[in-house]
C-alpha cells in the first residue's frame, strides 16, 4: 500500500487505502463485533456509521442490535418499541423466522435486526439452553450468504449476550474513546476475547481498536493513544474518530452521519475505516 505524506494520530505513515473493488456477488458474511464493555464510548455510533459506509460501498450489510437500549435500532430510524418480534424472540423461538424479524433502512443495502427491552430478559433465559453461547450464531446462519458484512452492536457489560457475540463473530472492533480511563478493562475485554477464542470460537481474531472522540487539540487525548500504541502497537488502527457534536445530532435524526452531513470530516473518518478494514481484509 502507498503512503500519503500524512502521519496518523501516534506518527505512522498514514497509507493511502485503496479504493475498494466494486462486488459481484455477496456473501459469506464476515461477522464484526463492536464491543467494550464501558458504555459511551462509541459502540453503536461505530457500528451505524461504519455500516453505512460499507452500504455506500456497495456491501450488503445487516446491523445486529443485541443491546437492550435499542440504540442501533433507533438511530436507524426503527421504532423497535413498536414492533412485535424483534431478536428477543429469534432467540427464545426456534420457529422465529430471521427474515420476518429484519428490517430495511433509509439506506441502500443496509438492514436492521432491531432489538428492544425485551431483550434484556434473554440473558437470564438463555442460561439453561444448550449450547447458550453459541445462539446467536445459530439465528444468524440462515441470511449469512445475503449479506457481505454483519456488525453485532454490543451491550456495555461482558455477559452472555456479548459471549453470544463473539461466538458467532469472525472479528472484533474495540471502539476506545480517548480518555485517561479508557485502557482500564481493555486488558479484561482482551482476556474475555482470549478464552472465547479457546473454548468456543477459534476463528475469532481482535480486528482492531479504533480510537473515537478524539480531540486533536489536547494533549491528552494524544497522549491517550500514544498509550494505546504503545500497549496494543498496530492493532491500533490509522483512522481515529474525531470528537464531533454531528454525531449525537445525527442519531437524534436517526440517520447515518453520511446522509445527515455527507460531507462533514465525521462521515470521511467513518468512510476511511471502512476503506481500511477493507484493505486489512476484515471486511469484503
Ligand atoms: N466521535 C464522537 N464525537 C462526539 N460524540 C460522539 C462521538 N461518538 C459518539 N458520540 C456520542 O456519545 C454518546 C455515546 O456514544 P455511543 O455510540 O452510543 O456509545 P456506546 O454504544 O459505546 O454506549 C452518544 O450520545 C453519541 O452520539
Ligand atoms: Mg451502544
Amino acid at each position: 500500500m502507498t503512503s500519503t505524506d500524512e502521519t496518523d494520530a501516534v506518527g505512522r505513515p498514514m497509507p493511502q487505502f485503496p479504493e475498494p473493488a466494486v462486488l459481484f456477488g455477496h456473501g459469506p458474511a464476515r461477522i464484526i463485533a463492536m464491543c467494550n464493555q464501558k458504555g459511551g464510548v462509541g459502540k453503536t455510533t461505530t457500528t451505524i456509521n461504519l455500516g453505512a459506509c460499507l452500504a455506500e460501498l456497495g456491501r450488503r450489510v445487516l446491523i445486529v442490535d443485541f443491546d437492550p437500549q435499542g440504540a442501533a435500532s433507533v438511530g436507524l430510524g426503527v421504532n423497535a418499541n413498536e414492533l412485535d418480534l424483534t431478536i428477543y424472540n429469534l432467540l427464545m423461538d426456534r420457529s422465529a423466522d430471521i427474515t420476518e424479524i429484519i428490517r430495511p433502512t433509509a439506506i441502500e443495502n443496509l438492514d436492521v435486526l432491531p432489538a428492544n427491552i425485551d431483550l434484556s430478559a434473554a440473558e437470564v433465559q438463555l442460561v439453561g439452553e444448550v449450547a447458550r453461547e453459541s445462539v446467536l450464531a445459530r439465528v444468524l446462519r440462515p441470511v449469512l450468504d445475503d449479506y457481505d458484512v454483519v456488525l453485532v452492536d454490543c451491550q456495555p457489560s461482558l455477559g452472555l449476550l456479548t459471549v453470544n457475540a463473539l461466538t458467532a463473530a469472525h472479528g472484533v472492533l474495540i471502539p476506545l474513546e480517548c480518555e485517561f480511563f479508557a485502557l482500564r478493562g481493555v486488558a479484561l475485554l482482551i482476556e474475555t476475547i482470549e478464552k472465547v477464542r479457546d473454548r468456543l470460537n477459534p476463528r475469532l481474531e481482535i480486528d482492531g481498536i479504533v480510537a473515537t472522540m478524539y480531540d486533536a487539540r489536547t494533549l491528552h487525548a494524544r497522549e491517550v493513544v500514544e498509550r494505546v500504541h504503545e500497549a496494543f502497537g498496530d492493532n491500533l488502527l490509522h483512522t481515529v474518530i474525531s470528537r464531533t457534536v454531528k454525531f449525537p445530532d445525527a442519531s437524534v435524526a436517526a440517520e447515518p452521519i453520511t446522509t445527515y452531513a455527507p460531507s462533514h470530516a465525521g462521515a470521511h473518518a467513518y468512510r476511511q475505516l471502512a476503506r481500511e478494514l477493507i484493505a486489512r481484509g476484515d471486511a469484503a
